[in-house]
């Protein structure tokens, strides 16, 4: 947890609540808290969903790492405490966009268990919908797609830290959704997410 600085600091609330903002829209808000390798899909589902929902009418939006790596987070790099600190920060805007009622659809390595059940916790303790969606994929896989070139450059030393190769990546326990990205195509992956969307009653909501 991020030590709290700043005291005499109070939430302001306002008159309008969290459920007429989804009335607006005519669905909850919802994050999808995409973890995995590098090269493993992750943003690539991502991209595939948020066509998906935005066809159906759902308001969503995709939290990248690297897009949010050149932006709120270029102060970070890629040691375990700047690590965590990206992943706190990303927790919180995805929790500030739920609370507007976008379905968010974040894809982070996020290698760390703990941090991942920190957003989880952020996300219960407000009554809003957390998935975690596993995209596993072998790390031979990912290594062979190498989509930016990142792991070769790894093997041969020039990252150092790079999560699979000399940095740890640790697989959720218990994901409420386990993608197998190397055996699945792009189609199934999508339609398990909506199910899982659906099921959850994140995709219509009267009130
Ligand atoms: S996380 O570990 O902090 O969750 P994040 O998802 O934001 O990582 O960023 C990962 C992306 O940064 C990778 O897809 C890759 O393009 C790039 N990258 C650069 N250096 C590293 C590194 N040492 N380890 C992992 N990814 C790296």
């Amino acid at each position: 947890m991020a030590e709290q600085k700043a005291t005499n600091v109070h939430w302001h609330h306002g008159e309008v609540t969290r459920d007429d903002r989804y009335k607006l829209l005519g669905h909850k808000g919802a994050t999808l808290w995409f973890t995995g390798l590098s090269g493993s899909g992750k943003s690539t589902v991502a991209v595939a969903l948020e066509q998906e929902l935005t066809a159906r009418g759902k308001l969503c939006y995709r939290l990248d790492g690297d897009n949010v790596r050149l932006g709120i987070n270029k102060n970070l790099g890629f040691s375990a405490e700047d690590r965590k600190e990206n992943i706190r920060r990303i927790g919180e805007v995805a929790k500030l966009f739920v609370d507007t009622g976008v379905i968010v659809l974040s894809s982070f390595i996020s290698p760390y268990r703990e941090d991942r059940d920190t957003v989880r916790v952020l996300h219960e303790s407000a009554g809003m919908d957390f998935v975690e969606v596993f995209v596993d994929c072998a790390l031979a896989e990912a290594e062979k797609r190498d989509p930016k070139g990142l792991y070769k450059k790894a093997r041969a030393g020039e990252i150092k830290g790079f999560t699979g190769i000399d940095d740890p990546y640790e697989a959720p326990l218990k994901p409420e959704v386990h993608l197998h990205s190397d055996e699945m195509s792009l189609e199934q992956e999508v339609a398990v997410l909506l199910a899982e969307l659906e099921s959850r009653g994140v995709l219509d909501f009267t009130g």
